[in-house]
């Protein structure tokens, strides 16, 4: 059972400076409702209850946010307004939510490893990274198809995406078999890889169930691209002995970490709105 969810959240956000010099990436809103809520959401859709955040310095407002607010509460109290409340209202009287700081920003997989301390060593949990925003009109969100994929496999999982090759150098790319339609037994991972090193187009995006086990394994591995402790590697590491799968998710998938995808994300969700308000 997959009740946890990873947030790292403790990244600078240089895409969006100034915008993230004060103000976490992850509460960068997309129409009325931060990134990371949308993550939570996620999760909870997905049967999780715990939200373990990996914050930072300057990154109070997320611990804020998923917490009563009394003055703006006795102040919209029986107002139109209120309504706009509801669902924040909902995730904080039905989550958990825990955090611990990642003092320097050392790449993911040490933002991952400042996580065991709140998701601990018995239960595999999930990882989401809020700026990668995912949904699935069309059924189950992606979280929830990787959980029904772990427990059929019972091993780390990660999502993937075909990404044009000119793309490849922004994400890890992985090498692997596929065992059943977009389901890959992986048997290498490359983190950034040029274009003409990449093993596939196959990337992965923020999204991940992982095992315990995997803390052990990112103490043993070493810094890597750009010096930073790279997931990926560890990830490689557990690949190796045939314990990871890649999953080419249902739905669509929005890098909200770079401008473009965030105004996409925007326009998207806009016109969806849009469209339900006038039918
Ligand atoms: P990004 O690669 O998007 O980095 O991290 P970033 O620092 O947030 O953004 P840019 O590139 O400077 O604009 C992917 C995810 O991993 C988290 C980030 O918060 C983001 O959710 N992360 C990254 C950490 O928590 N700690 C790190 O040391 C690095």
């Amino acid at each position: 059972m997959i009740k946890k969810c990873l947030f790292p959240a403790a990244g600078y956000g240089t895409r969006f400076l100034p915008a993230t010099k004060a103000m976490p990436k992850e509460m960068l809103p997309i129409l009325t409702k931060p990134l990371i809520q949308y993550g939570v959401e996620e999760a909870m859709n997905a049967g999780c209850h715990v939200m373990a955040v990996i914050t930072g310095r300057g990154k109070r407002a997320i611990t804020d946010h998923f917490d009563i607010s009394y003055e703006l509460e006795h102040q919209i109290k029986n107002s139109s307004k209120e309504v706009l409340l509801k669902e924040i209202r909902h995730i904080i009287a039905t989550c958990t939510f825990t955090y611990t700081r990642q003092n320097e920003m050392k790449g993911l997989g040490d933002a991952i490893l400042k996580g065991n301390v709140l998701v601990g060593e018995q239960d595999p949990f999930a990882v989401i990274l809020a700026d990668d925003l995912c949904v699935n009109p069309e059924g189950d969100g992606v979280l929830r198809q990787m959980i029904d994929l772990y427990n059929k496999y019972k091993c780390c999982i990660v999502a993937i995406m075909e990404v044009p090759n000119d793309e490849v150098h922004k994400y890890g790319v992985i090498e692997g078999n596929e065992l059943e339609n977009g389901v890959f037994m992986v048997s290498n991972m490359v983190e950034k890889p040029s274009s003409d090193k990449a093993p596939s187009n196959l990337a992965i995006i923020g999204r991940y169930i992982l095992t315990p086990d995997i803390f052990t394994v990112i103490q043993k591995t070493k810094p890597g691209k750009n010096g930073e402790l790279q997931i990926t590697d560890a990830l490689c590491e557990q690949a190796k002995k045939g314990m990871v799968i890649a999953y080419k998710f249902q739905g669509k998938r929005f890098d909200c970490g770079s401008v473009e995808g965030f105004v996409e994300a925007t326009n998207y969700f806009y016109d969806l709105q849009k469209s339900a308000t006038t039918s």
